[in-house]
């Protein structure tokens, strides 16, 4: 920051979670930097009424309607305006300011980061629903308002700072490595009894539900190549998926000279989300330093998309194009919240997803979406399918 510029406003989307609570820990670390102008929250409304207090936001957006009263009493006496729903989360994300956290899970989250987009506002990227239910709608957007999109996800965010724009033509490959999650090394006659409480017990990451079931059933790394796809515009087979236990590399690009370029770190989300932050410079983030002679020991190892069929589906969905992507993350946000909720077994997330993605083919479900409004629909028709497998293997 350049001694005597003004404070960079920012717009947080999902400022209750995981990545939005990291977001306003660095805004805590580094206040002369940043002015909060708007948070927002899905239904968790004591919290944001207390982040709204102490980071003296300008407003305060709640997307479930029926919480507007709740927040309006719990700012009482404060200058910070108030409004809820889904119309509401989409004007946050449309007001001046110079950063948007798009951090509000799954597909939610796709219309209120389109807006920003389509604004030309400067978003950091963690949801990663939004490329992949909605990548070319998404990117469009993106290159007619001219917008900056900075990636977060860890992975993304590595090859973002090792990526060599100039040099385009002489990457051979993006290798984004995965921790493997909880489930890395059990047989899957184990898997098919993990609890939710296993599920979410991440061995690196510290996150939010869904992305640390995602993770478990490593659909999560199928979804990162999806959005590596999209954001850095390599072809399909230049990208590899590696698994690497410990997490300090986040991911690595290859040259054709057999130079691999590579970002290290130790796994705490507040590197990526600073580096997002204070782009194109650089600010300091708490995140422990990386002490490699302690650790002494990097691994790695191949996928096993055998024990883990969610990636191979992912992978599919990306070779596949047009709806399928769309589909399958539909069918993997049901089948997640019905495994976190009791209804259905952990291997089922990915069985469902797969009978979603042949159903909705044998329905004729199968173009790209070329607007929202398809999109939306597609996310509607691949929802409706994977509820009714869930109750098939629920009875
Ligand atoms: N956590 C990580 O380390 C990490 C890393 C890389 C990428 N990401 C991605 O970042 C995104 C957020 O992840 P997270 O782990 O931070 O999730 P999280 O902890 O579950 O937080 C989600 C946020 O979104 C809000 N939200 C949920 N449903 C909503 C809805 N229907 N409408 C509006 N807001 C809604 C939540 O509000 P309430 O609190 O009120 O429910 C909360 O603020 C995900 O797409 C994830 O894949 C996360």
């Amino acid at each position: 920051m350049e001694p005597g510029s003004a404070p960079r406003t920012l717009c947080v989307l999902g400022s209750t979670g995981s990545i939005g609570t990291s977001t306003l820990d660095l805004v805590a670390r580094n206040p002369e930097r940043f002015q909060v102008d708007v948070l927002t929250a899905n239904a968790n409304v004591e919290l944001l009424a207390s982040q709204a207090r102490q980071f003296n936001a300008r407003m305060a957006v709640v997307a479930d309607p029926d919480r507007y009263d709740e927040l309006k009493t719990a700012l009482s006496g404060t200058n910070i305006a108030v409004a809820a729903g889904p119309d509401a989360l989409n004007e946050a994300a449309d007001r001046d300011t110079d950063y948007v956290m798009a951090a509000i899970v799954g597909a939610a989250g796709l219309e209120p980061t389109l807006t920003a987009a389509r604004r030309g506002a400067c978003v950091a990227l963690a949801n990663k629903e939004c490329l992949v239910s909605a990548g070319t709608v998404f990117l469009e957007a993106v290159d007619k308002a001219d917008a900056t999109l900075l990636p977060v996800d860890s992975e993304h965010n590595a090859i973002f700072q090792v990526l060599e724009t100039h040099n385009r033509d002489a990457i051979d490959k993006i290798i984004l490595t995965a921790s493997g999650g909880p489930f890395r090394t059990w047989e899957k006659a184990r898997m098919e009894a993990a609890t939710p409480a296993e599920a979410v017990a991440h061995p690196n990451w510290s996150m939010g539900a869904k992305i640390s079931v995602d993770s478990a059933t490593m659909m999560n790394k199928g979804l990162e190549v999806i959005e590596a796809y999209y954001l850095f515009g390599v072809e399909t087979d230049q990208l590899d998926v590696l698994v690497h236990p410990q997490s300090v590399i986040h991911s690595m690009v290859a040259y054709t000279d057999g130079s691999v370029l590579a970002q290290l770190g130790s796994p705490d989300m507040r590197t990526p989300i600073a580096h997002t932050m204070a782009w194109p410079a650089r600010m300091p983030a708490p995140a422990a330093r990386l002490d490699l002679a302690e650790i002494a020991q990097l691994t790695f190892e191949a996928p096993d998309l055998e024990r883990f069929p969610a990636l191979r589906l992912a992978l599919a969905a990306l070779q596949t194009g047009g709806a399928a992507p769309t589909l399958l993350n539909a069918a993997n946000e049901v089948g997640v919240a019905a495994f976190l909720g009791g209804e259905i077994g952990f291997l089922d997330i990915a069985a469902i997803v797969e009978d979603t993605m042949s159903r909705g083919v044998a329905q004729g479900l199968s173009g790209a979406p070329a607007s929202l409004d398809d999109v939306l629909q597609l996310d509607v028709a691949g929802r409706a399918i994977a509820a009714e497998l869930v109750t098939a293997r629920r009875s």
